[in-house]
């Protein structure tokens, strides 16, 4: 049924590809062997014309901008830090639903005056959100574990995913202001979409079949 273009999707690893796959499936693509029991990055898929590859959430986008992969599965944080251009955004997969937040020690006021320091992964976000209140504010890059930063005083506050508040809490930490809301979406490289078009196309309309009927 899917036209014989030769489509290359890039998958998130981690959280995102274990609600993915699910998504896929509904889609009728099934990978040809069990992807979370190998080693193996690159899958063959029950359609001839279509393989998966599976790849660190940040990475999606610069595989799929540089047409390496025709569409790929990224979070809406990681491609509002990194940018859009060249991608289109097909499709909003609604899943690994999240927000990105600030957040600081229970009770903790902001200090007056001076510059919050805030450790984070997500620097230009963070810097951009800082900047829109008016705070002066020094952003510390962290590659994960934010948590940890304001409990041993490296930052006043972080930026960072906050989904149950489990991780906040078993820290000390309150969430504070909401950033945005974060899903993941279905990107497309913006010349496959012209190249590739029935492929593409035939791809993408059965990945929005899939996510309205799961909801
Ligand atoms: P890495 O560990 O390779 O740096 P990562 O921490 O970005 O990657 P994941 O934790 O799998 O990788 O997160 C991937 C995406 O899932 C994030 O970009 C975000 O969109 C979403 N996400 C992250 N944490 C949560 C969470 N706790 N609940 C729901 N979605 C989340
Ligand atoms: C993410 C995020 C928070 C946590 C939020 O971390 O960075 O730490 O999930 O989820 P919660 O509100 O449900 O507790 P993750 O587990 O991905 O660890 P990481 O630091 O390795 O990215
Ligand atoms: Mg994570």
């Amino acid at each position: 049924m899917l036209n014989g273009e030769q489509i290359t999707i890039a998958l998130s690893k981690g959280r995102i590809l274990d609600d993915t796959l699910p998504l896929l499936e509904f889609a009728g693509i099934t990978p040809a062997e069990d992807i979370s029991k190998s080693r193996k990055l690159i899958f063959d898929t029950n359609h001839d014309n279509v393989r998966l590859v599976v790849l660190r959430a940040s990475d999606v986008p610069t595989y799929v901008r540089f047409g390496a992969a025709d569409l790929g599965v990224a979070g809406k944080d990681v491609l509002l830090e990194n940018g859009s251009e060249g991608l289109y955004e097909p499709l909003d997969l609604d899943i690994a639903r999240c927000r990105l937040m600030t957040a600081a020690k229970v009770g903790a006021p902001r200090p007056e005056g001076g510059r919050v320091r805030v450790a984070t992964k997500f620097v230009t976000l963070a810097k951009q959100f800082y900047a829109s209140r008016g705070i002066q504010a020094d952003i510390i890059k962290l590659y994960g574990g934010m948590e940890l930063a304001p409990l041993l005083n490296l930052a006043d506050e972080i930026v960072d995913i906050v989904d149950t508040g489990n991780t906040l809490k078993a820290n000390g930490l309150e969430a504070r202001e909401l950033i945005c809301h974060v899903s993941s979406r279905l990107i497309a490289n913006s010349a496959a979409m012209k190249m590739k078009q029935a492929a593409m196309q035939a791809l993408i309309a059965r990945l929005g079949e899939a996510v309205q009927n799961r909801k």
